[in-house]
């Protein structure tokens, strides 16, 4: 079984995985980080140069990849949940746990970040409002589990993992 993280942009998808795969020593896959190997390339020039759509496809095969292992945790990029077949295989190899948060937040730690396209706009805000509300229905038809991360640390975002994964483990 694995266990994946989806959510948005800044709600901490890779820090809390790569931290959870260490305590349970299991593998850990971050598919962003897949499609810029693939690509060679970063996130934001995959975009500018070949579009979001090619991004997508790169992402998919990211998300397949990762999932063929049943012992990972794999941190999601914010938009895989677009994609019927990733929420698919994401629901059935593995738990799915929503790391949710609000506006603020994000608008905090993605601050003066230009690596995410999405997010480097002239309005940031209306952007982010904007894009949370859509996909908040997203994260939330894929997910098993859902915590609200925005009044915890990044080890207390952990240790609420760990305690759920355990009933499933
Ligand atoms: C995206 C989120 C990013 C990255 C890309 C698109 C999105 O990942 O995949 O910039 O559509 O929400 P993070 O959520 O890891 O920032």
């Amino acid at each position: 079984m694995n266990l994946i993280l989806v959510g948005f942009m800044g709600s901490g998808k890779s820090e809390v995985g790569r931290r959870l795969a260490e305590r349970l020593g299991m593998r850990f896959a971050d598919t962003d980080e897949m499609v810029e190997a693939e690509a060679g390339i970063p996130i934001a020039q995959v975009f500018q140069q070949h579009g979001e759509g090619s991004f997508r496809e790169l992402e998919r095969d990211a998300v397949r990849k990762a999932l063929a292992a049943d012992d990972a945790v794999v941190s999601t990029g914010g938009g895989a949940v677009i994609d019927e077949d990733n929420v698919a295989l994401m629901r059935d190899s593995g738990v799915v746990f929503y790391l949710e948060v609000g506006p603020r937040q994000v608008e905090r730690r993605t601050d003066a970040d230009s690596s995410r396209p999405l997010l480097d706009v002239a309005e940031r805000v209306p952007a982010i409002e904007r894009l949370l509300s859509e996909r908040k229905p997203l994260y939330e038809r894929t997910a098993h589990e859902r915590v609200n991360t925005d009044e915890l640390a990044i080890e207390q975002v952990v240790e609420e993992i760990l305690n759920r994964w355990r009933r499933y483990a």
